[in-house]
């Protein structure tokens, strides 16, 4: 299987508070404007099958996870989100917005964890096949993306993690958007949310014109 870009998909990508579900919910406000039908998904998870996997892949209660398992539980569940969740809305037209993808393996398993990048590739293309048009870059400074996390609740097995592993995630982000500069929209997070929100739909809505909905 090779990868094949779908135009209409467009992921979310950062650490942890960097502002993706604030964001998700500023595009899904752009399609509803315009009238466009998207689905909205995350990862891990997505179906309820990769929920249970993100479920024991989040849980602090049994036995550490070996990086090998924690990377491999991230396939399982994403190929369980491609096929029944992302590929049939995309088969039938819908756009797709997903909050975090491959990317995300590339950056916490690989970068983060120290996972081979050459492996996580071999699985992007055997497991996952597809890629997005548009992957939306929330960087933030790890310390400003930690405060907002603070006060919601116990933190899961990788929010437990230390501020190196979590530079690590960050830099691995901004390395593969320096790498696919056309795919990627890097955006500065630790501004307002409003600023923010306006630079990603704005990139959304450059994406929308050049398809059949931009056109129509
Ligand atoms: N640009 C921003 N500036 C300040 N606070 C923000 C910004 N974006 C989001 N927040 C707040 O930070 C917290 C984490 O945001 P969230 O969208 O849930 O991040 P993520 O989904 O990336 O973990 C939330 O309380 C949210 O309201
Ligand atoms: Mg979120």
């Amino acid at each position: 299987m090779s990868l094949r870009t779908w135009p209409r998909l467009v992921t979310l990508e950062g650490g942890e508070g960097a502002g993706k579900s604030t964001v998700l919910a500023a595009l899904r406000g752009a399609f509803e404007a315009a009238g466009i039908q998207a689905v909205y998904t995350r990862e891990p998870g997505g179906t309820p099958l990769a929920e249970q996997i993100r479920g024991l892949m989040l849980d602090t209660q049994h036995e550490p996870a070996t990086d090998e398992t924690e990377l491999l539980l991230a396939f399982a569940a994403r190929a369980q989100h491609v096929r029944a969740t992302v590929l049939p809305a995309l088969q039938r037209g819908a756009w797709v917005v997903s909050d975090r993808f491959t990317d995300a393996s590339y950056a916490y398993q690989g970068a983060g964890r120290g996972g081979d990048a050459a492996f996580i590739a071999e699985l992007e293309r055997r497991v996952v096949g597809i890629r997005p048009a548009l992957t939306l870059l929330l960087d933030v400074p790890v310390d400003v993306g930690l405060a907002r996390m603070r006060g919601r609740g116990a933190a899961d097995r990788i929010e437990s993690e230390r501020n190196e592993f979590f530079e690590r995630v960050r830099q691995g982000y901004r390395d593969r958007a320096a790498a696919e500069p056309a795919r990627f929209e890097v955006i500065d997070a630790a501004q307002p949310a409003e600023a923010v929100a306006a630079q990603a739909v704005a990139r959304l809505r450059a994406l929308i014109a050049a398809t059949a909905e931009g056109a129509a």
